[in-house]
């Protein structure tokens, strides 16, 4: 399959709407670009580091972040405190995308598979996925994540030989469109999967901290909880991808980390050495302050609890609504008015109100109905006063 035919959800939308004229000032509810205020020293802390942009930056990250990176492990899952250190199990990303798709390729490299290795992907997906699973060689299975499944992939339906010949396996949670959280139980199982057919986990967490109620727990904290073999690194199989994007409001710092299992992450350190960027240092160097910084995530994280409140009265129970335990997007089933593709273009031409068909963001795999086919999703990501607007207008669709 070439690379080029991985069509981007938003340039679909595109297509979509193109030439159809909004019916009012047009929302962009599409995106998962955060709008909330960012740290208010970022700009202060770029401009007093500017001249590091005359150094090429080290790999492995600037002291100051390698211990803000820790710090924030130890306080965010206290088990992990004194466990996980950086670099040995923290190395530092432009954002976690880059970190997802080249990680695989490490993945593939770690042992011979006989057959062509594969990659196991939700489905609906973060779209990176399925370029990596391309790009490594792998073949990209998708797992689909309906209602029925708690909108994560069922474990019990992989085979044995599936998982065998598995590099990785991508999970998000909170995940991304659902909003659904892996629990303890269900974190401790796919890693003892991991482990028992040798694969790496590769669990996306970039929306660990935006939730409604418990912080979602993080695959490395289940992993310390599991018990430990002495000389077994407590990590084994296991990298987690994470970044202040959507944390703190600034998707366009890229500025992100992996961590775990210490085998995995030295290779590919020693990888991204000589194949991929280095964060510049003044983006280190404020990443270090942002890391450090609770206070902007928690009003962040309330303005959010705010708009789903808003969602819980105006939604109600339209469109199967549920509020998602995590992340910062409605999926709404729409199959009541023809799905998320129709929803999408009569809400744009009533309101100018544009959300994502879930259609978009998931696989046609042959023989089973597309799961985002009856969705569509909504980002939270506007004032409140604009978030409630879009949503009194798509509760009009009924
Ligand atoms: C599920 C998921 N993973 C990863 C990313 C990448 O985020 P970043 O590279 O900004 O860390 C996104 C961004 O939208 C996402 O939705």
């Amino acid at each position: 399959m070439k690379l080029s035919t991985i069509n981007s959800p938003f340039a679909q939308l595109r297509t979509l709407l193109d030439g159809i004229p909004p019916g009012g000032e047009p929302v962009d509810m599409t995106i998962g670009a955060p709008r909330h205020a960012m740290p208010g020293f970022v700009a202060q802390v770029i401009s007093e580091n500017e001249g590091l942009f005359m150094s090429y930056p080290p790999i492995a990250g600037h002291p100051d972040l390698q211990q803000a990176l820790q710090d924030w492990h130890w306080r965010r899952y206290p088990v992990l405190a004194d466990v996980i250190t950086a670099p040995q199990n923290i190395l530092p990303l432009n954002g976690s995308r880059e970190g997802l798709f080249s990680a695989l390729f490490i993945a593939k490299g770690r042992k011979q598979f006989g057959k062509q290795p594969a990659a196991l992907i939700p489905n609906p997906f973060y779209q990176c996925y399925a370029a990596a699973a391309l790009a490594a060689g792998c073949e990209p299975v998708y797992l689909p994540c309906d209602k029925d499944s708690s909108y994560l992939p069922d474990l019990d339906a992989l085979s044995p030989a599936l998982l065998d010949r598995t590099a990785a396996f991508y999970l998000c949670s909170p995940s991304n469109p659902q909003g659904a959280v892996a629990g303890k139980e269900y974190l401790e199982k796919v890693i003892m999967l991991a482990r028992k057919h040798d694969f790496m986990l590769f669990s996306d967490e970039c929306y660990s901290e935006i939730y409604s109620g418990l912080p979602p727990k993080g695959a490395l904290e289940v992993a310390r909880g599991m018990g430990e073999i002495v000389g077994v690194d407590p990590f084994l199989n296991i990298i987690t991808f994470n970044s202040l994007s959507k944390r703190s409001n600034v998707p366009g710092l890229r500025s992100g980390f992996c961590a775990g299992d210490a085998g995995f992450i030295g290779e590919y350190m020693a990888f991204r050495n000589v194949a991929c960027p280095q964060i510049p240092l003044p983006i280190q160097l404020v990443s270090t302050q942002i890391w450090s910084d609770e206070a902007h995530v928690d009003n962040s994280r309330k303005l959010y609890r705010l708009k789903f409140d808003l969602a819980d009265s105006i939604i109600s129970d339209c469109f199967n609504y549920e509020k998602p335990k995590g992340g910062f997007f409605l999926w709404l089933n729409f199959s009541e008015i023809g799905g998320g593709v129709k929803a999408a273009s009569t809400l744009w031409k009533g309101f100018g109100v544009k959300i994502l068909p879930g259609a978009f963001l998931a696989k046609n795999v042959s023989g089973e109905k597309n799961p985002g086919e009856d969705y569509a999703r909504v980002a939270m990501v506007h004032d409140i006063d604009k978030t409630r607007e879009a949503l009194e207008h798509i509760v009009k669709l009924i």
